[in-house]
């Protein structure tokens, strides 16, 4: 998969996700296999540029290749503007979101809302191509305003008149928001048109789901949000099934806390203690649904306030965890032991 001059390691990449896919998570998730991974949607209102929010969001340092900045807004010369500006912080690749749903975005008449006044598409595209002529452009859409008016073609076409090089397809119209199960026939049906690489994307979450959208669709790569939500190994567990058609082992709880253990520093390191130990609040959740007793934990972990009690929880937890995984593996030992002993019994 190539975008611009830049060819990715492979075809798997993480979904921009506001208050999710932050430097640290991005990281993670190409350390763990992820090909790209898109950034927190960064606003086009210079006025906030000076905001600590958007000055993170605009720091790259130390992010493996290529760096994916995502800007969102509804002007084209502010979008232009905003290319400029993450240029010169380290973008490498700017995407532009015609995606989202959020009332916050669209109410401005960003995201997906966009999606409605297909000349402003065109406006859009042109300024923020020419803005940065030699920074890859990339456009996310969904499929459509609402299910009677599904435009992805007319989009595709624009998008390629204006010299965007890849497409991101959500599989649902803005109307849907995350209701019902996102569609691929649309996604197919642009990708059969399509001169540049298309990017499918919507209720990715198993690499059996990943081989059927790549191969219903034809797309190039596809594109996973929430469910990497704690599970950024999800990206190599689809890779190795794509390459050999087999499955990896889910990670151990011993993997789990350690990836979970580095991910909450890294957290408090980028955001400092305060805000990285409420950051990190979510992620821990996420890592821990499933596990023995995580409901209990999340919700006492969620009452506390400071970095140390926070990893001192997360600690014992996951403490608790292997002891019982230890004496699990041990009870199903001692029953191999005497399944063979009795076996050996027998054949004697
Ligand atoms: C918490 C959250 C934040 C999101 N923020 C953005 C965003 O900033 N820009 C964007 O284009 N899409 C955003 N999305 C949409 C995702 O990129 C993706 O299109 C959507 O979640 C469907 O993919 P999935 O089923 O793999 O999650 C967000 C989704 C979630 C769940």
């Amino acid at each position: 998969m190539q975008i611009g001059s830049f060819l990715l390691k492979n075809n798997l990449i993480v979904a921009p996700m506001a208050g999710v896919t932050d430097r640290p998570f991005r990281q993670l998730c190409k350390q763990l296999g992820a090909g790209m991974a898109v950034s927190e949607m960064v606003t086009s209102n210079s006025l906030l540029y000076g905001s600590a929010k958007t000055r993170r969001r605009a720091d790259h340092e130390g992010e493996v290749d290529p760096v994916s900045v995502q800007i969102a807004g509804a002007d084209p010369a502010m979008l232009a503007e905003a290319a400029r500006y993450n240029v010169a912080n380290g973008a490498q690749i700017i995407d532009i979101n015609m995606g989202c749903p959020a009332k916050k975005i669209c109410n401005v008449m960003a995201g997906s809302a966009l999606l409605k006044d297909e000349r402003l598409v065109g406006r859009i595209l042109e300024a923020v191509v020419q803005a940065v002529p030699n920074t890859p452009v990339t456009l996310k859409i969904r499929t459509g305003w609402d299910k009677e008016h599904r435009n992805a073609l007319t989009i595709l076409n624009i998008a390629q008149e204006s010299g965007v090089q890849a497409l991101a397809m959500h599989g649902r119209t803005r109307a849907c928001g995350y209701t019902g199960e996102a569609e691929y026939d649309t996604i197919a049906a642009v990708k059969a048109e399509a001169k540049i690489p298309i990017i499918a994307n919507g209720d990715i979450v198993s690499p059996e789901k990943a081989a059927f959208v790549l191969a219903y669709t034809g797309a190039d790569a596809i594109m996973i949000g929430r469910a990497a939500q704690g599970r950024p190994w999800l990206f190599r567990e689809i890779q190795h099934y794509l390459q050999t058609g087999e499955h990896l082992p889910s990670p151990e709880v011993g993997e789990i806390y350690r990836v979970l253990r580095g991910h909450i520093l890294d957290l408090y390191d980028f955001y400092g203690d305060l805000t990285g130990m409420r950051v990190a609040r979510k992620h821990i959740s996420w890592y821990t649904r499933g596990l023995r007793d995580s409901a209990q934990f999340r919700h006492a972990m969620n009452q506390l306030q400071t970095v140390d009690e926070q990893l001192q929880a997360v600690d014992r937890f996951f403490a608790q965890c292997m002891d019982l995984a230890h004496r699990f593996d041990d009870a199903a030992l001692k029953i191999d032991e005497g399944r063979e002993a009795l076996q050996g019994e027998s054949d004697e």
